[in-house]
């Protein structure tokens, strides 16, 4: 069932928008690329990041988030392409400014694309897009996507000036990227969050739809939960990992409870 519907946000412009927030309820993207990343280490076909999209979508999520990456080591051209087919909430795909890949995009057409950096050496991707350096390449495939029909985030770093590029090139979103809030020592924490709550802010006032992800997990996503202007978090490695103790379903469903407690 799909959760989309249209919202106008300007005289010029029409975004899709999902699960509405006035309520305050967060929506949950899970990233499935390491249910890939298992079925790579056999370059088998099992387990299939397709299959475990579905029980994800089953346990409540608000949307699926896979990465093709240029180095292909995780999701593929045949998985995106069958993902698009068969997920039925949001399909959010994380990708680089990579031409091939903006092709890919643009062919397949998933709800949403999330602009990310990316290394071929980097175990995952490490920090957010400089998009004051690449503006000019980075509102090429803004404009390129969104001319697609394809609403486009940011991932950049929680930073005023990142932010305002952000607006200036026509994002639709930014995702602030959580990692150095997550991988703080206990007396760096507050002022790493600190500086997510004021962007988060920053970027709501100038009309910037804000996301949050990266290295958020059962222990630390609350304090993320907490700030109003996040709509959406985007959570991957620590459900695939909890998964193989509780299982898939209930690994989203306990997230989901920490998102949204009653
Ligand atoms: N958001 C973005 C933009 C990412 O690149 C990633 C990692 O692929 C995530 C969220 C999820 O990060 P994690 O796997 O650490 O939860």
């Amino acid at each position: 069932m799909k959760r989309l519907r249209n919202r106008r946000i300007s005289d010029t412009e029409t975004v899709v928008e999902r699960r509405p927030i006035s309520n305050g309820v967060k929506r949950l993207g899970v990233n499935i690329d390491h249910i890939a990343t298992l079925r790579q280490l056999r370059k088998g076909t099992y387990p299939d990041p397709v299959k475990a999209a579905r029980v994800v979508e089953r346990a409540g999520a608000d949307g699926i988030v896979a990465h093709l990456r240029e180095d292909r080591r995780h999701i593929n051209d045949n998985d995106l392409k069958r993902l698009k087919e068969s997920v039925t909430t949001h399909l959010n795909l994380e990708m680089s400014i990579d031409p091939e890949i903006v092709a890919i995009a643009i062919k397949t057409k998933p709800e949403q694309a999330t602009l990310v950096p990316e290394k071929r050496a980097e175990l995952t991707t490490e920090g957010g897009l400089d998009i004051i350096s690449l503006k000019l390449k980075v509102r090429n495939v803004i404009d390129k996507l969104k001319d697609s029909g394809i609403k486009v985030s940011l991932f950049i770093e929680p930073d005023i000036c990142q932010i305002d590029m952000a607006k200036e090139i026509n994002a639709n979103a930014i995702e602030l990227h959580t990692g150095r809030y997550a991988n703080a020592a206990a007396k760096e924490k507050n002022k790493e969050l600190a500086q997510i709550k004021k962007s988060a802010r920053f970027a709501a006032e100038i009309g910037l739809a804000v996301f949050a992800g990266h290295g958020l997990d059962y222990e630390n996503v609350t304090p993320i939960v907490n700030i109003p202007e996040v709509e959406e978090l985007n959570i991957g490695y620590s459900i695939i990992t909890r998964a193989v103790f509780v299982g898939l379903e209930n690994a989203v469903k306990e997230m989901l409870g920490l998102i949204n407690p009653r």
